[in-house]
């Protein structure tokens, strides 16, 4: 298996490319790219680590060898939040990084399955697909946003809220990634009852979670944790 990401310098990359490292199956490769000349070293550092995994890195004008023979190709690239800043804001900037990615992935790797990290994930899903469709290799199937960050903070919140150890609460979360179009389903929480209050507090919390870690940093950094749960370690970086 080939998995390629790309923006993998920066703080979501390198941390992501370093749980792939660690966890892909032995005899995967692992193909970072990004426009940032550090990235080579960033597949160097990596490589040092004792995995069976091929670790390479690819600069500014290769992406389509970063690209060719990618199964799995995940998308960080772009700019973060900084305070003040919805994620609304960095459509300007991210909507054309997106669009050149995946135009990329059309000519290299059309079968690959894409995940969407880079936000506003609302619209930069739609833009990547529009730019499948305009090349003729839109699949529906294989197209992702990374939203799961929602669910592992909502399974947090409810956790501290209701003293419930965290392993043990699944919480539902359907819609988009960005404010009011984040819908955390709380009914469907199996072992938890709530009052309208603590319903209305959740959901306002985990609606603005991003909100709360981006104004904490205080412009310092950005919220680095995609993905994970309370029991696993896919936690890339706290926030
Ligand atoms: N979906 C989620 O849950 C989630 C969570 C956190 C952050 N994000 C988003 O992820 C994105 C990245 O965040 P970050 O904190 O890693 O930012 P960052 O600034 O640390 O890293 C971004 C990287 O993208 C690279 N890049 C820029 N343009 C590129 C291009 N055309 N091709 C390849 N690489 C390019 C930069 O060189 C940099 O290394 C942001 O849009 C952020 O909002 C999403």
């Amino acid at each position: 298996m080939k998995v390629a990401v790309l923006g993998a310098a920066g703080g979501i990359g390198q941390a992501l490319s370093l749980l792939l490292k660690t966890q892909l199956p032995a005899g995967s490769e692992l193909a970072l790219y990004d426009v940032a000349p550090v990235v080579p070293g960033v597949a160097v550092d990596l490589s040092h680590i004792p995995t069976q995994v091929k670790v390479e890195g690819f600069g500014a004008d290769a992406l389509d060898k970063a690209l060719i023979g990618a199964d799995i190709v995940l998308i960080p690239a772009g700019v973060p939040r900084k305070p003040g800043m919805d994620r609304s804001d960095l459509f300007n900037i991210n909507a054309g990084i997106v669009k050149t990615l995946v135009e990329g992935i059309a000519d290299h790797c059309p079968e690959a399955m894409t995940a969407i990290i880079t936000n506003p994930v609302n619209t930069t899903v739609a833009i990547a697909a529009e730019t499948l469709k305009a090349k003729g290799k839109y699949n529906p199937a294989k197209l992702f946003g990374v939203t799961t960050l929602d669910v592992i903070r909502a399974e947090a919140f409810v956790a501290e809220a209701k003293g419930l150890n965290c392993e043990d609460i699944v919480v539902p979360v359907i819609g988009g990634h960005s404010g009011t179009t984040i819908l955390p389903l709380l009914s469907q929480v199996e072992g938890a009852e709530f009052t309208q209050e603590e319903l209305e507090k959740l959901t306002h919390r985990i609606q603005n979670a991003g909100t709360e870690v981006v104004e904490a940093k205080a412009g310092g950094g950005f919220c680095y944790f995609i993905n994970g749960s309370c029991s696993s370690s896919f936690l890339l970086k706290p926030c």
